[in-house]
């Protein structure tokens, strides 16, 4: 579907779960996330019917987030249906990583055609410290179990946070010569709640460049990151600059949450239920969401933090 700009809506982001098995302190506070009644949420044919609803409105590409996904335990079968609704051409899943030596090989059999992974850091203790639980070496064996089950064009994420990851630009960069990943810098999005970090852990992704000068302009892929290359390396760099650059006019996407709420904008408080509709009423309400997405998100800054109304684990991203 055509929204009112022109932008064609082709791509869905669906939230599985709010719940994830890390505790990233720029995504979700440290107690985790309030239980929610099960009523609350939606089932499993409810989010495929959805998907069946918005594949009617011209939805081809999902992205299945969390939270962290693969603590979901339908999840394998939710990839599977969804990959198999006509009209979906690819279904793709951002992960933490940790599961992935058990899920991987299931994941790619359902269908999952692409993983982005996120990684922060290189160094265990600043691991353990940013995701507050995690071990460095549970990502390291997801990302070879993502390899081993044969998913190519793996992404890997890492939000860029001043004094604290600013020192490993050039060591990350260059998991692009050592694997054949793309690796991609985020800036960070000021959300609702976004932990301990203050403007001071903003950096623009323009700074990559500066400690890359080497970096080349690389063939684009129409994603939401600008994409480099280092010379001799098997995958991208990208950078993603929601914050100093925003990339709405181009914005093809609109999310669901795992609560049953389409988000026509990640920034906006607006939101439009799905919960215990049927197909015709899921593509009615669907299609009135494409039909509001707002022109752009609005400043993100210290002063204007995000209009979400969520923590990022509560839309996926
Ligand atoms: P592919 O292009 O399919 O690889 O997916 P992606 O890059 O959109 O997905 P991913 O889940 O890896 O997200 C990477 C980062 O981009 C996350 O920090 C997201 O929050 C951010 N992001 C994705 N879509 C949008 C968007 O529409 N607006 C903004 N502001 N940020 C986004
Ligand atoms: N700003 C930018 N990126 C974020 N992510 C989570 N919270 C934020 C934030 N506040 C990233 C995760 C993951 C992706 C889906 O979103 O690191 O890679
Ligand atoms: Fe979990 Fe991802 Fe949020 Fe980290 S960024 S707490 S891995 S959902």
């Amino acid at each position: 579907m055509i929204d009112r700009l022109g932008r064609s809506i082709t791509y869905m982001r669906i939230s599985v779960t709010d719940k994830c098995n890390l505790r990233c302190r720029y995504c979700m506070p440290e107690e985790g996330v309030c239980k929610k009644s099960h009523f609350d949420m939606l089932t499993e044919d409810e989010m495929i019917t959805a998907v069946e609803a918005a594949a009617a409105l011209g939805i081809k590409k999902l992205r299945i987030t969390g939270g962290e996904p693969l603590v979901k335990k339908n999840i394998v079968s939710i990839c599977r249906r969804a990959a198999g609704v006509e009209g979906i051409s690819e279904v793709c899943l951002t992960t933490n990583g940790i599961l992935l030596p058990r899920l991987a090989k299931p994941l790619k059999e359902a269908g999952v055609k692409r993983l982005n992974l996120s990684l922060d850091t290189l160094d265990p203790q600043k691991y353990a410290y940013i995701t507050r639980i995690g071990t460095l070496d549970d990502f390291w064996a997801g990302l070879e179990a993502a390899f081993d089950a044969g998913f190519e064009k793996i992404k890997i994420n890492a939000v860029l946070i001043g004094g604290f990851n600013d020192d490993e630009i050039v060591p990350l960069a260059q998991l692009t010569k050592q694997y054949p990943v793309d690796m991609r810098f985020i800036e960070m999005m000021p959300m609702y709640d976004s932990g301990d970090f203050d403007e001071k852990a903003f950096i623009p992704c323009t700074n990559v460049l500066d400690h890359l000068p080497e970096a080349l302009p690389a063939e684009q892929d129409g994603g939401v990151a600008r994409l480099y290359r280092l010379p001799g390396a098997q995958g991208n760099i990208g950078l993603i600059s929601p914050v100093s650059a925003h990339f709405c006019g181009e914005c093809n996407r609109i999310r669901l949450t795992a609560d049953g709420r389409v988000k026509p904008c990640l920034h906006a408080s607006d939101e439009y239920s799905l919960k215990g509709l049927d197909f015709e009423g899921m593509k009615r309400v669907l299609e009135e969401a494409i039909r509001s997405k707002p022109a752009w998100h609005g400043d993100l800054d210290a002063l204007h933090r995000s209009q979400a109304g969520r923590n990022m684990n509560q839309i996926g991203g």
